[in-house]
């Protein structure tokens, strides 16, 4: 962020009154001004990709008009694009449009998991994957926040879904938050730190979010060092003193003074401690202070160019089988009313005034001077003759070389606010791709879809499906980019496309009922989930084709000690056009240690540009986070001692190559007590070697011969005291259990510092 503009303004020179108000907004966009103490108003807009601006009045749910700006696409393409510089860009390109609008505060990034397909928010979460995700978002901030505009990273945690979604509680175990719904917060905070994190709606585990102390200060301010201040997302303070209270800042919008009133007379009353209310004071203080920068002016144009390359470089190519690129002389028939009208954004809080609309029909001039046929083969609100729409669509697809076919779902179809119910397409456009592949020598599938849709009933039919999601204003040229060749498609699927939704992972789970969503998948989110179970997919994550081909040679992992390695390789362009290429590397930590683990975790990647018959070579670091899980015992991570499997995947379901590398990893060095079992006593690395010749007991060795200790392995030491009675010596147990306190960990063993394990 700039410079401070104001001076500091000190605490004691702000009334109990001033400093209570400074903690809820002044109107739906902005907080108070205090002009006597020199306190300026901070503005913040929606976010994510592209601002919505609304000069008077003004809504959260994108219903009244705002002013116009730059649509980059939204984040399920931008997710696609695997690509941290392409994100960084359009980052800094909102922070130069907020500047000249006034705006401190750019609500974005999304960076929540993509949970089930049926999300009606997917559009505006970058991936599946916690990595994929934090990557982009940490990009996205770094770029916005180098124009000194503050990022607000949403929507802090667990919610990912609309359905009841201002009260649901997302009932989620320990584990699974920390290592899937948490690390994209985790990183965007820890390497960008973000100006502000605004939090969720939902409630987890039975608590708010925006009451959560645990989650707004011990794990992200405690853990993670987050210094900025917490934001809630627009109407999810119900308790405002309960907010403060567990570490939020700043209640958005007004409550018309409500909060004030309820925040001061619970100091008064002792219930908040004038402490707490004045560090909240203190970090809206200083969003204040740091907001503020003299405006710029914004080159459109240039950011148009950078919205149709960020597009491009999102765009993936799912299948094809010789029909692209086209020539500038193929004669094509466009069909589908997307080429006309594209949809390029979704509903909702995120919905842009877009600067101006490229449509793939009018970019076609640029590809090609033949005419063009067009038919819009369907109506977007499903009104109409369909069968005569069908049939124009067909006849053009007849006299034509390639039929590209634009389909997919209209907004109408998905928003913020509520969840779909299906991943079909409208049956009627599944009708249509069936009808004109059943005549033309070659179709081309072009999708326009926010959340995915699935593929069945029609992929076997066609030649080629090019996904372009959302893909913002520019997205019309961006197509004919790719269609055409001028671009070389890159992206990669951000998230699994299934055969069924049956098939997904939280199908059964989502999106819960009578007020609570059961997160019973746990870890196995997306490509975890069908590679640990052998779900067969349409398309897994990672998934994307290229008009060139990629080799991979000399692939090589080592240990760098302290559990950490680093993977070599050589990435070959062997065809013919320059083209780009995203390395993605997997852990397999399966049967490693107590708790279960995923068959798949991706754990490093980076998109490279190599030349048509050059190469590159990729060096990436596998840190001690690569192969840890959270221990919830311990309440940490620990890297589970032994050799781990780690893979150049093609996508999250295709190996190329694979190496292994050994680990020292973490020691756990329980505690015992008298209510560990048998087993633990027997088999703990200080005490087991001790433990028969202490307690002296004929009957104790039998008990621990190996199918004894199969039966009677769980009784806690206890029982076995109990049963062996006074035949052991007094104090013996006593002794034992001090050695675990106070021995070092035995020669062989982990250097590292030993962990105790309380039970
Ligand atoms: C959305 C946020 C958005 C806010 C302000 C809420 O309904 O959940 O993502 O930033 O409104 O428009």
């Amino acid at each position: 962020m700039t410079k401070a503009q104001n001076r500091r303004v000190e605490l004691s020179a702000l009334t109990m009154e001033q400093k209570a108000t400074l903690l809820s907004g002044r109107d739906i966009w902005s907080t108070h001004a205090i002009e006597d103490a020199g306190v300026r108003a901070v503005r913040l807009s929606d976010g994510p990709h592209g601002l919505r601006v609304q000069e008077e009045g003004g809504d959260h749910v994108g219903m009244q008009p705002s002013l116009p700006a730059t649509c980059f696409p939204p984040a399920v393409a931008l997710g696609s694009s695997w690509d941290p510089d392409i994100a960084e860009k359009v980052g800094e390109a909102l922070g130069w449009e907020a500047r000249s609008a006034g705006v401190d505060i750019v609500l974005g990034p999304g960076v929540n998991i993509k949970r089930s397909p049926l999300c009606g928010r997917n559009f505006e979460y970058l991936a599946e994957d916690p990595l994929l995700a934090g990557v982009l978002g940490t990009a996205y901030v770094n770029g916005l926040q180098s124009t000194g505009v503050g990022a607000s990273v949403k929507h802090f945690a667990a919610n990912n879904q609309e359905t009841d979604r201002m009260r649901v509680s997302a009932e989620v175990d320990e584990r699974t938050l920390r290592e899937i719904y948490f690390p994209a917060f985790e990183r965007v905070v820890t390497h960008a730190q973000p100006a502000t994190v605004m939090c969720a709606y939902n409630r987890i585990n039975g608590v708010y979010s925006s009451e959560n102390r645990w989650l707004l200060t011990d794990v992200l301010r405690g853990e993670w060092g987050f210094r900025g201040a917490v934001v809630s997302d627009w109407g999810a303070v119900h308790d405002p003193v309960a907010a403060v209270r567990a570490g939020l800042d700043l209640e958005m919008p007004a409550t018309g003074g409500r909060s004030v009133q309820q925040l001061m007379q619970a100091v008064e009353a002792g219930e908040l401690d004038e402490a707490d209310l004045n560090r909240s004071v203190e970090r809206v203080l200083a969003l204040a202070e740091h907001g503020g920068g003299a405006p710029g002016s914004v080159d459109h144009d240039g950011h148009h160019r950078l919205a149709r390359e960020a597009a491009a470089a999102s765009v993936v190519l799912l299948m094809n089988e010789s029909a692209l690129p086209l020539a500038a002389d193929t004669r094509v028939a466009v069909i589908g009313e997307f080429a006309r009208t594209p949809r390029f954004q979704g509903g909702g809080s995120s919905h842009v005034n877009p600067t101006r609309v490229d449509s793939f029909l009018e970019a076609l001039a640029e590809h090609t001077a033949s005419a063009v046929e067009f038919a819009p083969g369907f109506r977007l609100d499903e009104i109409g003759d369909e069968d005569s729409l069908r049939d124009e669509a067909v006849e053009l697809a007849r006299a034509s070389e390639v039929a590209l076919v634009f389909a997919g779902l209209s907004e109408a179809e998905e928003s913020e606010g509520f969840d779909r119910v299906t991943i079909d397409l409208p049956a009627a456009q599944i009708e249509l791709i069936r009808a004109v592949s059943a005549v033309a020598p070659k179709v081309v599938v072009v999708l326009s879809h926010g959340g995915l849709v699935s593929l069945e009933g029609w992929h076997d039919e066609v030649d080629a499906i090019v996904d372009g999601f959302l893909l913002g204003q520019a997205g019309g040229s961006a197509i004919a980019d790719i269609l055409y060749g001028v671009v070389n498609p890159s992206g990669k699927l951000a998230e699994t496309i299934p055969l069924r939704i049956e098939d997904t992972p939280a199908f059964g789970n989502f999106p819960g009922e009578q007020g609570h969503v059961v997160y019973g998948e746990r870890l196995h989110v997306g490509y975890r989930f069908y590679s640990t179970r052998g779900v067969p997919v349409r398309y897994p994550f990672g998934h994307g084709l290229s008009y060139t081909s990629f080799r991979a040679r000399d692939f090589e992992v080592v240990s760098t000690g302290d559990d950490e390695a680093r993977v070599r390789l050589v990435i070959e362009n062997i065809g013919d056009r320059d083209g780009a290429h995203v390395v993605q590397i997997y852990v397999d930590s399966s049967g490693r240690g107590e708790v279960q683990r995923p068959a798949r975790e991706l754990r490093a990647f980076t998109k490279v540009h190599v030349r048509a018959g050059g190469s590159v070579e990729v060096e990436l670091v596998l840190d001690r986070r690569a192969f840890a899980y959270w221990d919830v015992e311990l309440s940490d991570w620990v890297v589970t001692p032994g050799e781990y499997r780690v893979i150049l995947g093609r996508d999250a379901l295709t190996i190329e190559a694979e190496g292994a590398v050994a680990l020292v990893g973490d020691r756990i060095i329980r505690e015992l007590t008298l209510r560990s079992t048998l087993q633990e006593w027997y088999e703990h690395p200080i005490v087991g070697p001790a433990l028969l010749e202490t307690l002296q007991s004929e009957l104790l060795a039998a008990v621990v011969q190996p199918q004894a200790l199969r039966m009677l392995g769980s009784l806690p030491m206890q029982k076995i005291a109990n049963i062996l009675g006074l035949s052991i010596p007094g104090g013996a147990l006593d002794s034992l259990m001090a050695m675990t306190l106070t021995q070092e960990v035995p020669a062989g063993s982990s250097t590292r510092p030993r962990k105790l394990l309380r039970h």
